[in-house]
């Protein structure tokens, strides 16, 4: 399929010009300005717009099994809905439960994911140790293209990582040239909490974030942070939502430590009042960890995401509708966990980002598409508007707006966490490996035209922090 985007002004992470963007066979083959159209090519008038690469959203959780559930979103509603707001890629997790075989997992997810209408990816949990879980993540790295391995330090008695797993995985990174990840909450701390709450008769959502304090997510941050420092390996902490995590973030960058942080677009616009709402249905259906928290934590998202201490946004789409948050009625430690966003991240960013003033359109770009790119070392295949990459591309209407509602979204949950705000600049049309997905309202994804992205590992600049960690290690002292 060959299609010509004409006349449009191309804005990437680096760069705004006008110029137009031929697209054949899945590829971007050309750049210029007043491009010839081929015979037979369909041509896509861009006059007025933008043309970005398309978004990438580093975590979601399609049809996650959690908390006794499974996510109501799957890889094609999910990926489909993605579309619709100008997200072309994902990377999802795999998740294998505690002593669970860890290629297993793997291919119980890649099966799941073949319907995907985008491109896909695997961050692999390590939520166990023993000596097949190192042979397996090497495999997974070398054979399968997985370069990023997470732990969750929360969620103490499912598929929490304590102290002994971190340091196993993260050495163990170190030496495959693969990125670790850090869910950052102090598990222990929450669940004690949360024993607490419940025993002082605190059952409903207004619990969820009294269990889980920004203390906690700082402690595990600068616990995940110092092990990095002291194995040599870099670290990705995802979602961050409180300054007390930024903090230790902007103490580790400032030190040396190659560290990356992820901010979603719900911490971003949503506050903690939500967990007081007087309709329980609603306070729950914000549960998500970590919690949205106090407008000066937002604050200071913001500002971290501006001066490049927050590198990239997510959604952490993990839907769950109100039927399935119903199952922590009596006892807020239950609700399962998660909210959606995967088709609002774009739409919510410019409007607050850029409409305001915080970011450039570089700069969005960056933060929505190309340093996730970077960082999972998938550039510029994706994440660039340049020739050889893959054609995903946003065509992007500055003056376009709506109202996000539950009533007309796309994604497979009933409540959308942004309801009734109006957001200006939205994805005209959206293509994914040059072809046409979404057009003005017109969902075209295709169940199962969406490809595995195998992401590299990082042989150079992990060498030499595998270098400078030998030569950390100390050597014996020789006595007469
Ligand atoms: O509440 C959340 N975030 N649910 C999904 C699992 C996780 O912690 O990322
Ligand atoms: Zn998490
Ligand atoms: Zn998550």
């Amino acid at each position: 399929m060959t299609i010509l985007i004409r006349g449009g002004t191309i804005v990437t992470a680096e760069q705004t010009y006008r110029g137009d963007v031929l697209c054949v066979d899945g590829k971007i083959a050309q750049i210029g300005e007043g491009l010839d159209a081929p015979t037979g090519a369909k041509i896509i008038d861009a006059g007025g717009q933008y043309v970005m690469p398309g978004g990438i959203d580093p975590h979601t959780h399609m049809q996650l099994p959690f908390m006794g559930t499974v996510a109501s979103e799957d890889f094609y509603t999910g990926t489909a809905a993605a579309m619709a707001g100008g997200t072309t890629s994902i990377i999802d997790f795999v998740i294998p439960d505690p002593q669970q075989n860890i290629m297993e997992a793997y291919r119980t997810w890649r099966g799941w994911a073949e319907k995907s209408a985008a491109d896909y990816g695997f961050h692999v949990a390590i939520t166990w140790w023993d000596e097949s879980v190192s042979k397996d993540m090497e495999t997974l790295v070398r054979e399968e293209g997985v370069n990023s391995f997470k732990h969750f330090m929360a969620y103490k008695g499912a598929i929490m990582a304590d102290d002994e797993i971190l340091y196993n995985s993260f050495s163990r990174a170190l030496t495959l040239g693969a990125m670790p990840t850090v869910h950052a909450e102090n598990g222990e701390l929450v669940f004690q909490l949360q024993k607490k709450l419940i025993e002082e008769g605190i059952t409903g959502p207004e619990g969820h974030p009294l269990s889980r304090p920004p203390a906690a997510e700082g402690e595990a941050a600068n616990r995940a942070l110092r092990l990095a420092e002291v194995i040599g390996v870099p670290l990705y902490i995802v979602h961050v939502s409180a300054s007390d995590a930024l903090e230790e973030i902007k103490r580790a960058r400032s030190a040396g430590q190659r560290v990356y942080g992820e901010v979603l677009a719900g911490h971003l616009m949503i506050d903690d009042s939500v967990y007081r709402h007087p309709d329980w249905d609603v306070a729950a259906a914000h549960v998500m960890s970590p919690p949205f928290r106090s407008p000066e934590h937002q604050a200071a998202l913001w500002k971290g995401l501006q001066s490049g201490h927050l590198h990239t946004t997510a959604t952490d789409h993990c839907c769950f509708c109100a039927d399935q948050k119903g199952m922590g009625r009596d006892n807020f430690a239950q609700i399962p966990n998660g909210t959606a966003g995967v088709e609002d991240r774009l739409s919510v960013l410019w409007t607050h980002g850029v409409g305001t003033g915080r970011l450039t359109p570089n700069e969005f770009v960056a933060v929505t598409s190309a340093n996730t790119a970077k960082i999972f070392n998938i550039y510029p295949q994706k994440g660039a508007v340049s020739v050889g990459a893959d054609a995903d591309l946003i065509i992007w209407d500055p003056e376009a707006s709506k109202t996000i509602s539950v009533k007309t979204h796309h994604q497979n949950v009933d409540y959308n966490i942004f309801e009734g705000m109006e957001v200006k600049g939205l994805a005209s049309h959206t293509l994914s490996r040059g072809t046409l997905t979404y057009k003005d309202g017109d969902l075209r994804a295709v169940k199962g035209a969406g490809q595995y992205v195998k992401r590299p590992a990082f042989p150079a600049s992990f060498d030499a922090l595998a270098k400078q960690a030998a030569l950390n290690k100390a050597t014996p002292v020789k006595r007469p």
